[in-house]
């Protein structure tokens, strides 16, 4: 959950505007310290600290730094405190060496004991630490113009855990050093300059052509060439254009990312709807050939999976469904054999429960399917079948456009699957699909237009609460699990989602006036119950905030409604409805003098269990 940039060039320039820049872009995948450090004249110059990027460059003047070689780091701690001496990047004893890491050294301690045995100086209390001292211990018995790198090799025999490394040396001023197992590391490519980084938008102001290193892969950068090994061998690698331009990584004139992105729903959903058909049957084939199915998620992406859950159980009654939260696996792995099919939905690709369960599921034989937004992630590349969302870069770490994609994108195959089980004629299902395709986006936009300024105008009313409740019944749970996240992570207002059957059983006892009570409560045969559920919310006092259709008894019942045009078909709901409380979400972390793009204590990528 770091974010690091590396970055060469014969340019006559200095490195460090670049990579500033860079981690700039970088900030929403860990903003706790920060750092960069250069080599100039053969010497490395390192300047870092505790801090956001703009907290520590106005300390330090990283642009300064002089030289046509460096790298930069910003981090989520997992090991030691955001503090100055734990930022990244770290050196070697000699400060012939500087690395920046991503990921989790598992054995640190071990390693750490016997470097200090060998009389290595250590300064900090991080993992990452340990490999500049192994490498530094690893050059000592390397000679000749590839010391480096096979000191750099035989450093990561000796790590267990996982990793996104960049390297660079004062014995080989010009080139950085990377390795990758399981933290994502994407290469830059222009003429007479490289870049490395986590995340495409870090270098997407200077290029479109990237490779994606993968795990076990080794690469060394020179200004002119890319050099990938693995095991060895020599691996060739394989450029695309990115898609994205680095505008669509920026705020495009909103005023954070996250609202920026609740607004890119139409296109992101209209862009992920024209899938790639053969994924989707390959999908459905495996499916219908398994005789369970586990959907395997966290956070946000597990109210998606959820979803697809309640569409998929409608449909294949006879075939077990488990909805797992990821960090839970552990309690269903006796279930997994070679017949399960996994489907992993991951909007980062790299959470790491979910990268463990399928770790682990692998083994057992088990068939994943992934539904991803980054191409080429940790996750994708354990699935048999891999189907992408297209929602572009989501830079928000509260996630909106790329959990309505997930949906869409599970409705998607519901009605593959639907197809396949009902016999539909081809020409039936092609008009049943491209209504569907149409209809979302559009409902999508209708919904945010509508909405947008009454969901401002609510939030300012709950701003001043401490806790709320959402409530819905069956297959529109995930709407509330989600609509409760959203509000709690980023306006940190207290919020429960439950059954709306469940109030009487205990919750509805500390409803008291003004207490904000959300009502999703779409056309369908939960609507009666949501009804009288949510009168006795309001005789407690209960501030009834419905997110409904055109029903004028529920209206009038409730202090506020968000009316939410219907649509053909019941797979719409779970994007429709959950659009308002996105903007709720928003709207309360803003009025609240919040940052919605940067929540405290979150990161856009947890890899860490
Ligand atoms: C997003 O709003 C949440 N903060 C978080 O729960 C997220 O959904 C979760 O960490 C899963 O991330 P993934 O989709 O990248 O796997």
């Amino acid at each position: 959950m770091c974010g690091i940039i590396a970055i060469t060039t014969r340019k006559k320039t200095n490195v460090s505007k670049m990579i500033t820049s860079g981690l700039k872009r970088l900030e929403y995948r860990g903003y706790d310290s920060v750092g960069i450090a250069t080599i100039n004249e053969g010497q490395i110059q390192i300047m870092k600290d505790a801090g956001t990027i703009d907290q520590v460059t106005r300390k330090y003047p990283f642009e300064t730094l002089q030289g046509s070689t460096g790298i930069g780091h910003t981090r989520w701690a997992t090991h030691g405190p955001p503090t100055k001496i734990n930022a990244h990047p770290h050196a070697d004893c000699s400060n012939s060496l500087m690395v920046v890491h991503n990921g989790i050294i598992d054995n640190y301690l071990s390693l750490r004991k016997e470097l200090k045995k060998q009389g290595h100086i250590f300064t900090s209390e991080t993992d990452t630490e340990v490999l500049a001292h192994l490498i530094e211990e690893e050059f000592k018995s390397e000679e000749g113009p590839d010391a480096v790198i096979r000191a750099f090799k035989k450093a990561l025999a000796k790590i267990e855990g996982t990793y996104a490394i960049t390297l660079i040396h004062t014995a080989d001023p010009t080139k950085i050093f990377l390795a990758r197992k399981d933290s994502p590391l994407v290469i830059g490519v222009q003429d007479d300059t490289k870049f490395a980084a986590s995340d495409i938008p870090a270098f997407l102001e200077y290029t479109k052509n990237a490779i994606v290193l993968k795990n076990g892969e080794v690469a060394t950068l020179t200004p002119e060439a890319v050099y990938i090994e693995k095991n060895g061998f020599r691996v060739q690698p394989k450029p695309f254009i990115v898609s994205w331009t680095a505008e669509s990584a920026q705020k495009s004139g909103y005023p954070h990312f996250m609202l920026k992105e609740i607004h890119e729903q139409p296109i992101a959903l209209q862009n992920t709807l024209s899938v790639n058909i053969n994924a989707i049957e390959e999908a459905t084939k495996q499916i219908f050939e398994a005789d369970k199915i586990i959907l395997l998620a966290a956070g946000t992406s597990y109210h998606a999976a959820l979803t697809g859950y309640y569409q998929f159980q409608r449909l294949l009654s006879k075939k077990p469904i488990y909805p797992i939260i990821a960090s839970e696996y552990d309690t269903y792995q006796q279930l997994v054999d070679e017949n399960t099919c996994i489907l992993a939905v991951s909007q980062s690709g790299e959470t790491l429960d979910v990268m463990k369960g399928l770790t682990s599921a692998r083994k057992a034989g088990a068939k994943i399917i992934s539904i991803a937004n980054v191409i080429d992630s940790s996750i994708p590349r354990l699935s048999k079948v891999s189907l992408y969302t297209k929602a572009g870069p989501e830079i928000g770490v509260a996630a909106t456009k790329t959990h309505t994609t997930q949906v869409a994108l599970l409705a998607r195959l519901a009605l593959q699957l639907e197809y396949s089980l009902e016999g539909w004629l081809e020409k039936e299902f092609s008009s049943i699909i491209s209504n569907f395709s149409a209809e979302v986006p559009s409902i999508a936009r209708a919904v945010i237009t509508q909405n947008e300024l009454k969901s401002k105008q609510l939030a300012a009313h709950i701003s001043n609460q401490n806790h709320s409740y959402f409530l819905a019944r069956g297959r529109n749970l995930p709407i509330a699990m989600e609509g409760a996240l959203k509000l709690k992570e980023i306006s940190y207002i207290h919020a429960e989602a439950f059954p709306a059957g469940e109030s009487k059983h205990g919750p509805i006892a500390i409803v008291e006036p003004n207490f904000p009570v959300f009502v999703i409560s779409p056309k369908d045969e939960t609507g009666k119950k949501m009804l009288s559920n949510s009168e006795e919310m309001k005789a407690r006092g209960g501030y009834i905030v419905s997110i409904t259709h055109k029903d004028q008894e529920v209206v009038k019942r409730s202090d506020q409604s968000f009316l939410i045009p219907e649509s053909s078909s019941h797979l719409v709901t779970p994007i429709s409805y959950v659009i308002p409380l996105q903007m709720i979400s928003y709207y309360a972390a803003v009025h609240r003098g919040f940052d919605p793009d940067k929540p405290k204590n979150l990161a856009k990528t947890v890899t860490v269990e």
